[in-house]
């Protein structure tokens, strides 16, 4: 079988560099209806300029992130924070805003800047997250649950924010427990405790591939067992070996000399605390969407007993679904925007011109694949 990546998201067209929109404000409008959607646009506040996410940075070596210009401050209690470890890393140091508000380009500076993210890859899962949990009027998306801060809900239900399960967010995290218990986005001890035992059995006690494949089996054997809802489906399945490709790869000091193997203070301190440690330097090379997807193939290939599927709403009763794409990483694009464009049918006006440019920006997310682009 050959893989890729997850690669959340959609189309794109034509580029614009600079694009002011005379739009509507706010509201997180993916999935709405198209009458739901006319209800709805006249009523927002005009605005928006979109501002484009930058483009790879000039200097990719590794160097110094935990800085005295990013400081560690826990969030206060009105600063939101969410499923993604990286990401409350960026806010609690200040690498986005504080308050976990953050426009998509704000992010994608961010992960560069503090990790290496390369500049494809940084922008295929911004913009695909974008597209699907933020507000592509307002141009901000919240990294944890829907908040007004991103623009008023539309009337009927509204798609927002990171923690939005089977979006982006989904079952079998290794530091999460699954939507179906209550909790899907705060850090959770029991359920992190089995990536430290799994470390614990490789040669260093350091998590890397190895580890990854063994834990990813075990958290998937958990949730067959104890979630009757438990869906790990295409793109979560792809989604959940990149983030544990982004662990090993991106978490761990560009300086260690253990590369590619993540010691469990270090995880910890991310996982838990959204926090860098001490002394922190990013990646020393920036790690690009192909590379990305590469990695991926290599887990996908190297575990056949972790299929795509479902519980039918009970425990224990998995049924294999197939992929719903092959591969390889320019198929999952395609798929992508396939699959989550319908989400704003008939859309027209400010607000087809903002997803035209998001989809764009999404687009731009798979330059080292060589991808071809595809318009909406
Ligand atoms: C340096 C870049 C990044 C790293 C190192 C990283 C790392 C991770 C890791 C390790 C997880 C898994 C948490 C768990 O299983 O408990 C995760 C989850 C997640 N990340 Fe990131 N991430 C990065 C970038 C991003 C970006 C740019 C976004 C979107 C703007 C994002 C959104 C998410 C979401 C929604 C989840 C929840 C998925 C789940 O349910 O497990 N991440 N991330």
């Amino acid at each position: 079988m050959q893989y890729s990546i997850l690669l959340t998201l959609l189309v794109s067209l034509p580029f614009r560099p600079n694009h002011v929109l005379a739009f509507p404000q706010y509201g997180s409008l993916a999935g709405l209806s198209s009458r739901q959607l006319a209800e709805i646009l006249p009523t927002l506040q005009a605005r928006t300029d979109i501002i484009p996410p930058p483009g790879p940075m000039n200097d990719t070596s590794t160097k110094l992130v935990n800085d005295k210009e990013h400081p560690y401050i826990p969030p206060g209690p009105d600063d939101i924070r969410g499923p993604c470890p990286a990401m409350n890393t960026l806010a609690n140091h200040g690498y986005i805003p504080r308050n976990g508000i953050a426009r998509p380009s704000q992010i994608v500076a961010g992960v560069q800047e503090a990790f290496n993210m390369g500049n494809d890859l940084a922008k295929a899962q911004v913009y695909g997250n974008h597209i699907l949990n933020g507000n592509l009027i307002t141009d901000l998306l919240s990294i944890g649950r829907k908040t007004s801060l991103t623009g008023p809900d539309p009337p009927s239900f509204s798609v927002g924010g990171l923690n939005k399960h089977n979006t982006f967010e989904g079952d079998a995290s290794v530091s999460r427990a699954d939507f179906y218990f209550g909790d899907n986005h705060s850090y959770n001890e029991t359920v992190f405790e089995e990536f430290i035992r799994a470390s614990r059995k490789s040669v260093d006690g350091r998590f890397d591939s190895k580890v990854l494949l063994d834990l990813r089996y075990q958290r998937f054997k958990d949730s067959i067992a104890t979630n009757p809802t438990f869906n790990y489906l295409t793109n979560r399945y792809f989604a959940a070996y990149q983030e544990g490709v982004f662990t090993y790869m991106l978490f761990v000091d560009g300086l260690s000399k253990y590369p590619r193997r993540l010691d469990m203070d270090a995880a910890r301190s991310f996982f838990q605390f959204g926090k860098m440690p001490d002394g922190f330097h990013r990646a020393n090379q920036p790690l690009s969407s192909l590379e990305n997807a590469q990695l991926v193939d290599e887990l996908v290939n190297a575990h056949p007993n972790i299929t795509t599927g479902q519980n039918n709403g009970t425990v224990n009763s998995f049924t294999a679904v197939p992929l719903s794409w092959p591969f390889p990483i320019c198929l999952g694009y395609k798929d992508f925007v396939e699959q989550f464009v319908p989400l704003y049918p008939n859309v027209t006006g400010d607000l087809r011109k903002s997803l035209e440019i998001n989809l764009h920006y999404f687009y731009e997310g798979f330059t080292s694949a060589n991808c071809t682009e595809i318009f909406l």
